[in-house]
């Protein structure tokens, strides 16, 4: 190994000579709408598939496609010494759809302005998987003793439903020492945090016919039924709209409250909502006050409504009784909640206060408790500090990341998170971006990471 090849200024000049190929890299990505949602976007999976193993062939690793029962995922790597440390990244290649009317330009033309560079996946999670292969190609130019192992998944948008039953069949050549995963967002620039722990998910639908078309209101309306009018009801005996209090008995049993030693980090992290409500654009908040927001956002449950369909949308009103609504909801979960009982219990309270309408569930996602102590968190602290010349905090993920626990699960081994995304690059909202400033110091982030890794003893 040469660890002069490792030092800042090294690794500052590895991102300088290497950027006109990681941007290259990363058109060549973001340009491909891989998105999980679309079912007519599964040639762009395949392409994108394609393109990955690709990258990897063109820097000197190995590649291959691995298929499941949904869509595939890619499986790189560099190095097969069976008497080295094995550490393997996670990233995902699929995107979120792209058609907000806010786009001010085509989300899937990669557009470089200045250091930033913009495009749907461009941060979520594209950029982040770029940036660890070079910091991978550095560590491997300077003969850092590790096999490395990327995979990439491909429906991580969508839930991760084949990914278990894909990583089981594979696993024998996916064994590894440990995982990190570049998926989730600091606190703002500047102050890099690593998630201690990622919210659930469990989303689910409610629907109401009580007739076959729509009615004339002044025929029919006092009389008839409006399905609209009553799952507008079903949801406020469910919530608080505007507190966003739960109000499905045992909601919050299982919900165990952050340590004292969490909450301290908390309010060590630089945490502010002045830049919170800047970073995301957000006009109107619950509470204004931090360690609330804090508390909220990454170790509290939620119940949210995500869409209301039903009756009619154009332009002045037309005064009919619709026949039929929809509302989609979802709940984020925190540990100790199990998705099974939470939906058990939302499910139960709706079927007895309304029996008539109809309970749909949707895919879900069980909380993840992360790992804070041993020589790989502390690995992810120092990495950043070299990196960045910041202190990491441990926080939590208001944000979901299905594979976490299905690899644990399966492999056997921990995760860890070296995220590297900010929450002003946009996750899912329109004009998503990431920027070299994140991308040159996550390639030498990642670089030093896999050499701390590398040393540690058996
Ligand atoms: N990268 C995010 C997860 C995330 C979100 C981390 C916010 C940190 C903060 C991931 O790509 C994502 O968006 N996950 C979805 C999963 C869902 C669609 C099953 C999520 O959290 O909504
Ligand atoms: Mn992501
Ligand atoms: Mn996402």
């Amino acid at each position: 190994m040469n660890p002069s090849l490792l030092t800042r200024e090294a690794l500052a000049q590895f991102a300088a000579e290497n950027r006109a190929a990681f941007e290259a890299e990363l058109k060549t990505l973001v340009e491909i709408p891989s998105i999980s949602a679309d079912p007519d976007r599964q040639g762009d999976i395949r392409r994108c598939a394609d393109a990955a193993r690709a990258l990897f062939e063109r820097h000197g690793g190995k590649a291959e496609i691995l298929e499941t029962s949904g869509n595939p995922f890619i499986h790189g790597w560099f190095g097969e010494d069976p008497s080295l440390r094995t550490l393997t990244v996670y990233n995902h290649m699929d995107v979120q759809p792209a058609n907000e009317p806010e786009w001010l330009a085509d989300p899937f033309t990669f557009v470089v302005d200045g250091d930033t560079y913009k495009g749907r996946g461009s941060t979520d999670d594209k950029g982040p998987a770029v940036t660890a292969l070079f910091g991978a190609l550095a560590a491997r130019r300077a003969g850092v003793p590790l096999n490395l192992h990327f995979l990439w998944e491909l429906e991580e948008e969508i839930g991760s439903p084949s990914f278990e039953g894909g990583l089981n069949h594979h696993r024998d050549r996916l064994k590894t020492d440990a995982i990190v995963v570049s998926d989730t967002v600091w606190i703002t620039r500047g102050k890099p945090s690593t998630p201690a722990g990622l919210r659930g998910l469990k989303g689910f639908r409610l629907t109401l016919e009580t007739a076959d078309h729509d009615l004339h209101s002044g025929v029919v309306g006092g009389a008839a039924r409006n399905p609209l009018a009553e799952l507008i009801k079903v949801v406020s005996e469910m919530m608080d709209g505007e507190t966003g209090k739960v109000k499905i008995p045992g909601f919050y049993d299982e919900v165990k409250k952050p340590s004292k030693q969490e909450l301290a980090e908390w309010e060590r992290s630089g945490f502010s909502v002045e830049t919170f409500k800047k970073d995301h654009m957000i006009t109107g908040m619950r509470t204004e006050e931090p360690l609330k927001v804090m508390k909220r956002v990454w170790a509290r449950p939620t119940m949210e409504v995500h869409g209301v369909v039903g009756g009619y949308t154009g332009p002045g009103i037309k005064s009919a009784v619709p026949p039929r609504a929809e509302v989609k909801m979802s709940c984020r979960l925190v540990p100790d909640m199990d998705e099974h009982t939470t939906i058990g219990r939302i499910r139960a309270f709706v079927n007895a206060r309304f029996p008539d309408v109809q309970f749909h569930e949707e895919h879900g996602l069980a909380p993840f408790k992360g790992h804070v102590t041993g020589p790989y968190a502390e690995a992810i602290k120092e990495a950043y500090q070299f990196a960045f010349n910041a202190p990491c905090c441990f926080t939590r993920e208001g944000g979901s990341i299905g594979a976490v626990k299905t690899m644990e699960d399966i492999l056997g081994c921990q995760v860890f998170f070296l995220g590297l995304s900010l929450p002003s690059h946009g996750y899912h909202a329109p004009n998503e971006n990431y920027d070299w400033e994140q991308a040159s110091g996550g390639m030498a982030a990642f670089a030093r990471y896999f050499q701390t890794v590398s040393a540690l003893k058996a």
